[in-house]
């Protein structure tokens, strides 16, 4: 899909639907489900910035990897976004259990389920400013654990559905 084609719902696509933030080669690979994301403009190009809590097993794979994927889902398959949201890679075979089929887009991986993917080159990944960051926030997300990382991804494809197939 052209990127002039794309109508984005940048609002509910995310914080209503989800999305899957995958990193990886289909060899070795995670995935997660994200509700936090934008879509936009960034020095010129198209991008895609979702933020990941350091603590996911899914940083990992984000971190050591130039490319990684968001995908979105129909309604159907709401039940495998709940799952690999509270499961994690490192401690089960949470990808199996989804029943998500994982396919290579680039060098990355997405599901043969996703009705759209975002092929992404990973353009910025560091954690937020913990001096910056709003009390409300740190009072609500960073009492605990340390603050998100901010990945922004260039986006360099759209695969639509039936090209998983
Ligand atoms: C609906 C939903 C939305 C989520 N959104 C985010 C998010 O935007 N960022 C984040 O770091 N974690 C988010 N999570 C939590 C991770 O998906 C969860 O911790 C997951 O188990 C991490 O998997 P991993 O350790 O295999 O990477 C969300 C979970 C759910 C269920």
């Amino acid at each position: 899909m052209n990127l002039n084609e794309y109508v984005s719902r940048p609002f509910t696509s995310f914080d209503k639907e989800w999305a899957l933030v995958t990193a990886g080669d289909i060899d070795h690979f995670n995935t997660m489900t994200v509700s936090w994301g934008a879509m936009g403009t960034l020095w010129n190009k198209p991008v895609i910035i979702v933020f990941i809590k350091p603590v996911r097993y899914t940083a990992e794979f984000l971190a050591s990897n130039d490319q990684f994927t968001v995908s979105f889902y129909g309604e159907q398959h709401r039940k495998a976004l709940r799952l690999l949201g509270t499961k994690s890679g490192r401690d089960s075979d949470k990808i199996r259990e989804s029943g998500l089929k994982p396919v290579a887009a680039g060098m990355s991986v997405t599901f043969r389920e996703a009705d759209k993917t975002f092929l992404l080159k990973k353009i910025y990944m560091a954690p937020f400013d913990p001096d910056s960051v709003p009390p409300f926030a740190h009072d609500l997300y960073y009492k605990e654990e340390a603050e998100h990382f901010i990945v922004i991804g260039e986006v360099i494809d759209i695969v639509e559905e039936k090209q998983n197939e």
